[in-house]
Parts: C-alpha cells; structure tokens; sequence
C-alpha cells in the first residue's frame, strides 16, 4: 500500500526526540499516567498529528472522542484567539461574561426532548458526572445512585464509584461512594443470556423489579447511563432500551442522567446520541469533551426545577465555563451542527470495509457502534466468544507503526476501537481502513 498521509519517517517508533522526551517522562511523571502511542506531538492539523520527529499519524483516536471536527479548526482558532485578546478568566461566580449564558443557550435549545433549560458549566466531564448526582440527590432527597455495568464515568471519586472497570480505573482506589449497578444490555453477551428482540428488553424491566424491592423502594435518586458504553467496548444498546429505561425512571421519580461525553457532539450523526431513540427522555444530559473544542469544558444540563434545587454557592468552581473554552466551544458547536450530515457517509464507509474485514479475519466476533464511533470485538472463538485482548493490543500496535492511532477499549480489553473526525476526508478514511486490514494481516500471520 502507498501511504499518501501517514509517514513513518523514522523507520520505527518512537523516534530519537520522542525517545529523548520519554525518559524525562519516565523521571518526571506518575506511572500511573499510561501513554497509548510513544510519540511527543508537537503539530496536529485535520486529522493529522506530526511528532517531534516529523512522523505523521493519521489520528482515529482524536484525543479519546474530543476533535470531533479535527484538530484546529479555523474558526475555533480563530474564536480562541479573539477571545484571548480580551480576558482569559475572571471566574463566572465573580464578574460573569456573555459567552457563559450564550454556551448554556446553545445547550438549552439543543437539548433531547423538552425541558432541560438550565445548565451549570465545569472543566472535565468527571466534574459534570459529580454535579449531576449531587444536584439529583438535593432535588429529590434520595441518596442511591445507580449506574450500569461496563460504564465509565471518569476518575474522581463518585464518577469512579460509578464506574464499572475494576482494573485499571478502580483498583487500589476505595473505599468510594456507595452506588449501585444494573445490567447494561451487551447484547453480544447477554447477561440474561437471552437474544434480541425476543428477550423483550427483559434487562430493563429488571431495574422495574431491583427499585421496587424493599432495598430501594422510594430511596433511589439518579441513574446514569451512557448511551452507547464507550470505554466499556462501544457497546450499542436495542433502541428500545432507554425509552423503556426513561419510563422507568419517571415511575420511580429517579432522574435520568444521560452521559454523552464521549457519545455526544455531533459522534454520532445526531448531536446527542439520545435522539436517534424517541421516547428517551433524560431529565439531565453531561456534556464535555467534544463540545469544548480541545477546551477542558463540560456542562450538567437540565430541568430547571431540578437545576435550581441546590442553595445559592452550592455549585460552581474556580475555572468552570472559562471564557476561552465558551468562545471555543461555540465555535466548535456550530460547526458540529453544520456538519452532522458528514456522518452517514463515514458510518457506511466503515461499516462497509470494517464487515469486509469480520469476514476475512475470524478473530473479529463483532463489528459495532453508530455513526463516526465504530469498534471491533475481537474474539479467540467465535462460539466461546473468549476475548481476545492480546490481538486486540497488537493490531492497535500494528497499526501504530503503519502511521494509524486507534485505541482499544472493553471490560475485556479486546476491542479496538475508532472515532475519527466527522470531518475527515474520504482518501484518509481509505488509507486508514487498508492500515487497519493490512494490520490484520500481520497479527493473524504471527
Ligand atoms: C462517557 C464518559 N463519561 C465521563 C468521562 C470522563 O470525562 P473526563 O475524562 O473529561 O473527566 C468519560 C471519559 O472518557 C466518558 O467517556
């Protein structure tokens, strides 16, 4: 294969000035700060990364879900630098600016559904995810929180509670909040060990069932679910999942907290992922990543009755909403709006090329994901369907090398996944995917 974009111009990775950095790395920084691909950047521009040695990677990473438009867009440079000109912070609890109200604005009238008016905005989607318990904990004066298996909500202390991953997200880290966990519908591998649709979306009436147990009766104040289980191994639920979820909720008075950090702005083809299914009615959406333009921002948004249900003081923080990351990230939005119909091709491209490869390599159980998030299960047996971590690990190394960032994901670590720019040119899409099945090639050859 000719790569046009991708160039390994040092032969192997990392390069010597790479290599140099990552001893200082190795000196300077926590181990626990794992690195996916050995590479300094020190240039990135569409959905091209350069390194400090001039290596160029095609990037399907994007900074784990967050260039949802590419690196640098014009007009989001051009926002951040306006703005930078003017003021850079004076905290929004001390002297407010516009651009607050305006991203709060774009977030109401983007909303699923009806109703959810009110936002408060903070730096990274973990931050978001805490706020969104605590305001639903004040709101209805319940204290359980529920989450679902092969969740991942972030690192800080609740977010992690409820997190699913015991390794390496959890581990070492308690005692952390009480929480609670319901089955997430991975179909792939049912835990009722049913098949859809005859399973009846049995699953969800199961939460019916947990919440009307003497346990939780009348005690249960919020769930949290991902639309699409990110690092969970893109994981895609029966589209009759959370419409069904969203009544439940309503019966028990739990609010729904949809988590659409990774699944939202625009990744899907629709800007939240909870409106491709109607009837899914969250009573709050978090938000972050892509919607900040590169920017650490991140919204709780909501009804407004659940909203202001805190005291004056009781949310907020030093940087949340910084008026550099408003200007970017309004910039940013309005791209993502423009540019949703640039999904559908990408999604059929992919799902074209990624079905070609599940027929030729055996090793790959299941192809998945919706819209410009698309993953590979990777299995030893296809009946078994034991995970095959170590191959997942060593395509998204071959592909490395060839000039291609995925990553891999999965309770199991055995799916690699992809979500590259909904902007990024068909010819790239191309090479990226023949990088992919030549990477295939190498792994099952070995
Ligand atoms: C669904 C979801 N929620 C929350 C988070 C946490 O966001 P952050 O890393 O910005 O704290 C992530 C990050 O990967 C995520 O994918």
């Amino acid at each position: 294969m000719s790569a046009k974009f991708a160039s390994i111009r040092t032969g192997e990775l990392p390069g010597p000035k790479s290599a140099e950095l990552i001893k200082m790395r190795v000196r300077l920084i926590s181990r626990a700060v794992g690195i996916v691909a050995p590479v300094y950047i020190e240039k990135a521009e569409g959905s091209l990364l350069t390194d400090v040695d001039g290596n160029v990677l095609i990037d399907m990473a994007s900074g784990i879900g967050v260039t949802n438009i590419g690196h640098r867009p014009a007009e989001v440079e051009a926002a951040i630098k306006d703005q930078a000109g003017k003021f850079i912070h004076t905290c929004y609890q001390v002297t407010p600016y516009e651009s607050y109200l305006r991203v709060a604005e774009k977030l109401a009238e983007l909303a699923p559904g009806l109703g959810l008016t009110k936002s408060v905005l903070f730096n990274a989607g973990a931050e978001a995810v805490e706020n969104s318990v605590k305001i639903s904990r004040h709101y209805n004066k319940k204290t359980a929180s529920f989450s679902f298996t092969h969740a991942f909500h972030g690192r800080t202390m609740m977010a992690l509670a409820l997190t699913d991953k015991e390794m390496p997200y959890k581990a070492g880290f308690g005692p952390l909040p009480e929480t609670y966990k319901v089955d997430f519908p991975y179909c792939y591998r049912c835990p009722l060990n049913a098949t859809y649709p005859s399973c009846g979306i049995a699953c969800a009436d199961k939460i019916d069932e947990i919440w009307s147990s003497p346990q939780f009766e009348g005690k249960v104040s919020s769930l949290i679910g991902e639309p699409i289980a990110g690092e969970g191994g893109f994981i895609v639920p029966p589209k009759e999942f959370y419409p069904k979820v969203s009544k439940i909720c309503k019966k028990h008075g739990v609010v729904y907290i949809d988590d659409e950090i990774q699944t939202g702005a625009g990744r899907t083809g629709k800007m939240w992922c909870v409106d491709h299914w109607p009837g899914a009615e969250p009573d709050m959406l978090v938000s972050g990543k892509g919607m900040g333009g590169g920017f650490p921002l991140s919204a709780t948004t909501g009804r407004p009755e659940i909203m202001d249900a805190p005291q004056v003081g009781g949310l907020g923080g030093t940087f949340g909403g910084n008026p550099v990351a408003c200007a970017a990230a309004l910039a940013q939005i309005d791209i993502i709006e423009k540019s949703l119909d640039r999904v559908q091709p990408i999604n059929s491209y992919m799902v074209k090329r990624l079905g070609e490869l599940q027929q030729k390599f055996p090793v790959i159980g299941e192809v998945r994901g919706m819209g410009a998030m698309m993953a590979l299960e990777l299995v030893a047996d296809q009946k078994t369907k034991e995970p095959a971590a170590k191959e997942a690990g060593a395509v998204k190394d071959a592909a490395l090398k060839r000039g291609l960032l995925i990553l891999t994901c999965g309770t199991y670590n055995n799916v690699v996944r992809m979500h590259p720019s909904i902007l990024m040119p068909q010819e790239m899409l191309e090479e990226s995917m023949d990088i992919l099945e030549e990477s295939f090639e190498e792994v099952m050859k070995a």
